[in-house]
């Protein structure tokens, strides 16, 4: 074959390869971090790992609040607690005490996890 043609051939090749790459570019929207491909936010995997962090050394086993549990964790998530103490809000101490509040990702995996009824899951 002529150089000329096969180059001509080659260029109509690569530009062929480019555009239909463009075509089978992904449209759908990342995900967001921190969820699992269904989007629920989980106690074990997401609730859980941020109470044990930053609760537990003061909220575990022994006293009135437990935190290292779901039953504990249900029942300050009951009376309405939870949500306050992190949220720094008025009529209850705010938590975790003497430290940082919680970064706003991981109050809004609590409060989602929160008003999807707060399962044990
Ligand atoms: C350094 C120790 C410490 C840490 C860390 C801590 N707490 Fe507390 N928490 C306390 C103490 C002590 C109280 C009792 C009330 C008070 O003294 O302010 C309390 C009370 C609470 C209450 C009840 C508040 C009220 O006014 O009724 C909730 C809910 C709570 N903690 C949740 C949490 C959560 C959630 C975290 C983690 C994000 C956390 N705590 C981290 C020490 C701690």
């Amino acid at each position: 074959m002529h150089t000329k043609l096969r180059l001509l051939l080659l260029i109509f090749i690569i530009g062929f390869a480019c555009s239909s790459n463009h075509d089978s570019d992904d449209p759908t929207p990342q995900k967001e971090d921190n969820k699992d491909s269904s989007g629920e936010v989980t106690f074990s995997e997401h609730i859980q790992p941020i109470l044990s962090t930053h609760c537990v050394n003061c909220h575990g086993n022994s006293g009135g609040i437990s935190l290292s549990n779901y039953s504990g964790v249900k029942a300050v998530v009951d009376n309405g607690r939870l949500l306050k103490a992190i949220k720094h809000e008025d009529g209850v101490s705010p938590m975790p005490k003497d430290q940082n509040k919680l970064s706003d990702e991981k109050i809004e995996l609590i409060e989602s996890w929160v008003n999807t009824g707060a399962p044990n899951n």
